[in-house]
């Protein structure tokens, strides 16, 4: 296909205008929740704030809000950003160049999400008081709390797996760890309005037995693959693409504490968000939060014995040296928090484009990075991985994975009959959107 643009893909973009569809039901449905909700916690916020100036800002940032979403409900064209942020000349030539005229329906779903979350930072933006309030901040927080058991047991278990092993007891490892990084991506909080949180503690559960059923629902897996590469890999850079705060964050240690620790990696880069993004996504100052967090005996709900305790301290406090040390380094990049899909990294962030071009491997975590990756458009099912990230990221990366429970239609590098065998028993919204499915592609 020639002439791709954000609004020209591959395929068909998925757009909000398809009734019934994902990206409908998200517009009309799953933003209006997730919006209700922060106008809540932004209403305790300003409740507790003890300045006069701070409150009435805080109240009209929530009518901010309530007009937003009024926007969207009558599906307005999206206009340009009025606020003077590092990004907000880029975001604006996007929306000339890509998506003039268009409306929150008739745009790609991938841009107008991405939209959504900068047009609520832009009521932050051009206030005077609450420049850097994270909106989200409480429900990261909360959720993380609620990931106690998960969290103590892979802080026990940890030391044992980074002891030196024989390579086939690391590949055992390695298969555990990378699957539990995976089902992480399952804490991802603007899927709450279609989980319960005992789905999410069912899929964020990391015995060996429960793993093991889980694969069956790993529709393309890659971890052989992947595995492949890593066996080989010695004293690399590696490169995580963060999605979530809270356990989703605490996984992603876990496997980078364990590829240094095995050497596979001698640095790991973290690249995080440079704005409060779909909820729960990453941003650099998540990363010493939730090391006090881990620190403080009293912030999960139980209290924990004091071994349990010692273990968790122990693991972070070797998280932090590698910090200290320059061994992980966590950095933020506008890009990734532009509405372009990924193929347009050369053109739009060259800068981040050479620099992930020196690493090993990169990892990109979760649902909305792998829809960035593959364009988010309506590929046939069996279209190969590498195909569908564009010639360019793959030609020019070492090695990408994508770890992504499925939560959108997006989908690609099924293995033919795959598809067909997986509706004999369930829905395609199922399978494709409810976060209960999960893939790990590769391409090398
Ligand atoms: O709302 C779109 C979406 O991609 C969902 O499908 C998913 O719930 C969410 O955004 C983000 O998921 P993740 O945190 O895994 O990127
Ligand atoms: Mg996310």
């Amino acid at each position: 296909m020639t002439n791709i643009t954000p609004n020209n893909t591959p395929y068909p973009a998925y757009r909000s205008s398809e009734k019934g569809s994902f990206a409908w039901d998200s517009t009309v449905r799953r933003w209006p929740i997730i919006l209700e909700k922060s106008m809540a916690d932004m209403r305790d916020t300003v409740a507790k704030s003890q300045s006069q100036q701070v409150q009435a800002e805080g109240t009209a940032i929530i009518a901010g809000i309530q007009a937003l979403m009024d926007e969207i409900a009558a599906d307005q064209p999206l206009r340009l950003l009025k606020d003077d942020e590092e990004d907000t000349a880029v975001w604006n030539r996007h929306i000339q160049e890509y998506f003039q005229g268009l409306t929150w329906f008739s745009a790609t779903w991938l841009f107008c999400e991405c939209y959504l979350y900068r047009r609520v930072r832009e009521l932050f933006s051009l206030s005077a008081h609450w420049k850097e309030f994270d909106i989200f901040e409480n429900q990261k927080v909360e959720t993380f709390r609620g990931s106690q058991a998960s969290v103590f047991e892979l802080a026990r278990k940890m030391p044992a797996m980074i002891e030196p092993l024989p390579i086939e007891k690391q590949e055992i490892i390695y298969q555990e760890l990378l699957h539990v990084c995976l089902w992480g991506n399952a804490t991802d909080l603007s899927l709450l309005t279609n989980m319960t949180e005992e789905d999410i503690k069912r899929l964020q559960a990391i015995e060996a037995e429960h793993l093991a059923e889980q694969k069956k629902h790993i529709v393309v897996d890659d971890t052989d693959a992947l595995w492949d590469k890593l066996a080989h890999l010695n004293q690399g850079r590696v490169d995580f693409v963060l999605d979530n705060s809270g356990f989703e964050l605490f996984v992603d240690f876990v496997l980078a504490d364990w590829m240094l620790q095995t050497n596979k990696a001698a640095k790991v880069v973290f690249n995080a968000k440079t704005i409060p993004w779909f909820v729960s996504d990453v941003m650099p100052k998540d990363v010493p939060d939730i090391f006090a967090r881990c620190k403080d005996p009293n912030f999960f709900p139980k209290k924990p014995t004091p071994e349990d305790q010692e273990a968790l301290v122990k693991l972070v406090e070797r998280w932090q040296s590698y910090v200290t040390e320059g061994r992980l380094e966590v950095q933020a990049h506008d890009f990734w928090c532009y509405g372009l899909p990924y193929r347009f990294m050369r053109q739009e962030a060259p800068d981040l484009f050479d620099d992930l071009k020196k690493s090993d491997l990169v990892i990109f975590k979760g649902d909305l990075n792998f829809r960035k990756l593959v364009s988010c458009c309506d590929w046939p099912v069996t279209t190969p991985f590498k195909e569908a990230i564009g010639e360019d990221l793959a030609a020019n990366f070492t090695s990408i994975v994508s770890l992504r429970t499925n939560k959108a239609d997006t989908i690609v590098g099924l293995k033919e009959g795959v598809k067909e065998e997986l509706e004999k028993t369930v829905s395609p919204n199922e399978w494709r959107c409810s976060g209960k499915y999960a893939v790990v592609e590769f391409s090398k």
